[in-house]
């Protein structure tokens, strides 16, 4: 069973050891997500030159986008040592008490998916935050007493794909700050994928790197998924990894030309068939897909309002003229389907 902190890297997947041989080791390899990346590196160089823990900081935003790979650049601005959990990690008060009191002075505290961390821990990692201490409750009933420990100075940098999640008091202690990662523009993420094809010594034209980008979905880690399986197939082949190549392979693998899978397009046509274009609402639409309410709305939505196949409006999900276009169909087939039942 794995503990609340994270498994070591030797039992990791080969994949999950190359994805953080990818990883950015250093600010100027780190591509895209500009401002955030710079307000970062003032509050930490203030930090540093008054020789205190930065206050801590929320970052948020779809999957895939580097809120880890931002947390551990923050421990290596600071030199400071990173402990690395997840919400569903810490499931008990005491999970959480025993990881805040093995921190040493100064450390990184990185809870990832903090959004699924349960009322009971919120509750003891406040004053942990605030006053840098821990609460605990000794006994039960009447004779219950309550012994405080000081905790080292510490950061905590939290994640979370759904912000809206967190609870206002939760979110209220982040007083370094909360910071938004924005999907990445198609350059960057050429960048990127030209950066992981020569840490993989994989030689690719600049035709390669745009087409990977293209069905990348804006996204660094399925940029370097798309990129491993082309280097996989190239080498099955015994074929250069070109343009033509990157069509192929990526075909083949189910994503299309702007990066949507099978699930992505399931998702529009079901909204298309069943309700006549929408506006449908999340949970019918969870129910007719078969999918969870929370993975449509974190994974696949955000892509997809992001390239302006689907709307989210007041009234339910909607799939735009584009979206008709790229399923093959016009929106006024639907109308006309409709008529005919
Ligand atoms: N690999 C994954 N994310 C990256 C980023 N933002 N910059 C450079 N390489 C990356």
């Amino acid at each position: 069973m794995s503990t609340p902190l994270e498994q070591d890297a030797s039992s990791r997947t080969r994949d999950q050891w190359l994805d953080k041989t990818l990883r950015p080791l250093a600010w100027d390899e780190y591509i895209g997500q500009g401002t955030v990346k710079a307000n970062m590196q003032v509050l930490l160089q203030a930090a540093r030159e008054r020789g205190h823990a930065p206050e801590h900081l929320l970052l948020y935003g779809p999957p895939g986008l580097g809120k880890t790979t931002l947390a551990h650049l923050v421990a290596k601005d600071l030199g400071a040592a990173m402990k690395v959990t997840s919400g569903p990690a810490i499931e008990r008060v005491g999970d959480l008490a025993a990881i805040l009191t093995n921190l040493g002075t100064n450390d990184i505290l990185f809870i990832d998916e903090i959004h699924r961390l349960n009322k009971a821990v919120e509750e003891v990692l406040y004053p942990a935050l605030e006053a840098g201490v821990l609460d605990i409750i000794i006994g039960k009933g009447p004779s219950a007493r309550t012994i405080q420990l000081e905790l080292p100075s510490f950061t905590l940098v939290a994640a979370t794909t759904r912000i809206a999640l967190l609870s206002a008091p939760l979110r209220s202690r982040f007083s370094g700050g909360v910071f938004r990662l924005e999907f990445y523009t198609n350059p960057e993420i050429e960048e990127i994928v030209r950066r992981s094809a020569t840490i993989l010594d994989v030689t690719l034209d600049a035709g390669a790197a745009e087409a990977i980008a293209c069905r990348s979905r804006y996204t660094p880690r399925t940029a370097n998924y798309l990129l491993k399986r082309c280097r996989d197939y190239a080498q099955v082949h015994k074929r250069e990894l070109d343009t033509e190549l990157v069509d192929e392979a990526l075909d083949l693998l189910g994503f299309d030309h702007l990066g949507l899978q099978e699930v992505d397009r399931i998702l529009l046509r079901t909204i298309v068939e069943k309700f006549a274009g929408g506006p449908v609402g999340l949970s019918t639409l969870a129910a007719a897909t078969a999918e969870e309410e929370a993975t449509i709305e974190e994974v696949y939505e955000p892509y997809l309002i992001r390239s302006g196949l689907l709307e989210r409006t007041p009234r339910g999900r909607i799939v735009t003229v584009l979206g008709y276009e790229h399923l093959g169909l016009t929106p006024q087939q639907t109308t006309n389907q409709r008529s005919l039942l």
